[in-house]
């Protein structure tokens, strides 16, 4: 039998919001001690959607440059993972088709699993270019994480895109087998249909996280998977950075390993310097983690990044991935710095605006307020129709 290609990550690019809240902002107007937020969750700002963009927006704003650098021709597959999503039929992803000038000869689908849907359509694209090693799959992870005002998790909101470009002999990282699963039934965290917000049991949410975590590197470990001590960086979901912390402690422990902070922060350190400054972005947090590692830490051409993705609900997944020797020539660091830099600081009063703001919902023509700088905006709602263009 011929020798199978790595397959993996060619190309990654993120987006994120017009807009951010400090958690400076939102500590001085709930009279939270902004330690809280800054040392206790590892949070200092989170991104806000303008009232013209949503996961579409951000989806096409980070894959753009992914279609700029490598073209449509071998794209046969749009993988579209959200839980923020904006339609119950039509996945969004065939509105970034449209945006972007996809040829109609493209297979479009939306997957769905809280914040475990991006590993899902990542391990789905693997699957696909084993199949064929000639075709990439464009995966895209977009999310705008909501809770109601004054709830704890809306200290943890924010969204943003992650794009990703999987082919064969990739470029970025090499992803490997095995992967270690875990599924538990749990109610950590849901949205029923008729919320916009999500509820959540934030302190089981944590638990549930955690003993994720141990099942799925158990099954890792079980099935033949690298020790330990074989890994450079762990990148983890981030609903806040401290999770991360808490769950390399978590896997350290299991492991029967001494925890020390050095070595924590030797592990996760370069993965938060994004998800600190965004917030939660639910299915694209974790590989807004992999952005910034790659973008930040020293050269880590071969070195092995493990991957825990969480979503609630709960379905994890553990697997490493290779760094590719060469790595740095394909990765964005100034694109993504820009794209956090150049949010336009909102206050509280605007803030509170933005969050309860939404189209009625009775079939007329409301058109959008123009407000985004990104590449593309939400025109607005006309017929029950949500209309896209470039801005
Ligand atoms: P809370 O209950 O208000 O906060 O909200 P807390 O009292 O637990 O404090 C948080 C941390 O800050 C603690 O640190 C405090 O000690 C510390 P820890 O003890 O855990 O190490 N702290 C301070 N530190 C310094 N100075 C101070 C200070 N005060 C307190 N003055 C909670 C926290 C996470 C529960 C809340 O934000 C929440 O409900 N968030 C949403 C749920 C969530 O993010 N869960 C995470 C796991 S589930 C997940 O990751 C999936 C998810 O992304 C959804 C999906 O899959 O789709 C959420």
């Amino acid at each position: 039998m011929a020798e199978r290609p790595a397959v993996g990550i060619h190309d990654l690019s993120a987006a994120t919001t017009h807009h951010v809240l400090t958690h400076a902002t939102l500590a001085a107007s709930n009279g939270t001690d902004v330690a809280k937020y800054h040392r206790g969750i590892g949070l200092r700002a989170m991104s806000v959607p303008a009232p013209d963009e949503d996961i579409v927006t951000m989806a096409a704003a980070a894959a753009a440059p992914v279609v700029a650098r490598h073209g449509t021709d071998r794209v046969r597959t749009i993988v579209f993972a959200t839980e923020s999503s904006v339609d119950q039929a039509k996945a969004a992803g065939i509105h970034v088709h449209s945006l972007l000038g996809f040829p109609s000869a493209t297979r479009v689908v939306e997957l769905k699993q809280a914040c475990y849907g991006g590993t899902a359509g990542l391990q789905f694209a693997i699957g696909l270019v084993h199949r064929d090693p000639s075709q990439q799959v464009l995966v895209i992870a977009s999310d705008v994480s909501k809770y109601a005002l004054g709830e704890p998790g809306e200290a943890t909101q924010g969204a943003a895109a992650v794009a990703m470009l999987v082919g064969a002999d990739p470029a970025l990282v090499r992803v490997e087998d095995p992967s270690g699963m875990f599924t538990a039934d749990v109610m950590d965290f849901w949205r029923p249909n008729y919320r916009t917000t999500a509820l959540v049991d934030g302190h089981e949410s944590i638990s549930a996280y955690l003993q994720a975590v141990e099942g799925s590197w158990k099954d890792y470990t079980e099935r033949g998977g690298r020790a330990l001590d074989e890994f450079g960086a762990f990148c983890y979901h981030q609903p806040f950075p401290r999770m991360a912390d808490k769950a390399h402690r978590h896997l350290l422990n299991y492991c029967g390993r001494d925890v020390d902070d050095a070595l924590v922060a030797g592990a996760i350190g370069h993965t938060t310097a994004y998800n600190a400054e965004i917030g939660n972005s639910y299915t694209a947090s974790m590989y807004l983690g992999l952005a910034a590692l790659l973008d930040t830490a020293d050269d880590l051409s071969g070195r092995t990044v493990g991957f825990l993705s969480y979503g609630s609900g709960s379905v994890a997944e553990f697997f490493a991935g290779t760094v590719v020797p060469g790595y740095r020539e394909h990765t964005r660091p100034d694109q993504h710095r820009a794209a956090i830099d150049r949010r336009q600081e909102v206050d509280y009063d605007t803030y509170r605006e933005l969050h309860e703001h939404a189209f009625p919902v009775d079939g007329g023509d409301y058109p959008a307020p123009a407000v985004t700088t990104g590449p593309y905006r939400l025109a607005g709602l006309s017929g029950h129709k949500r209309v896209y263009e470039p801005r």
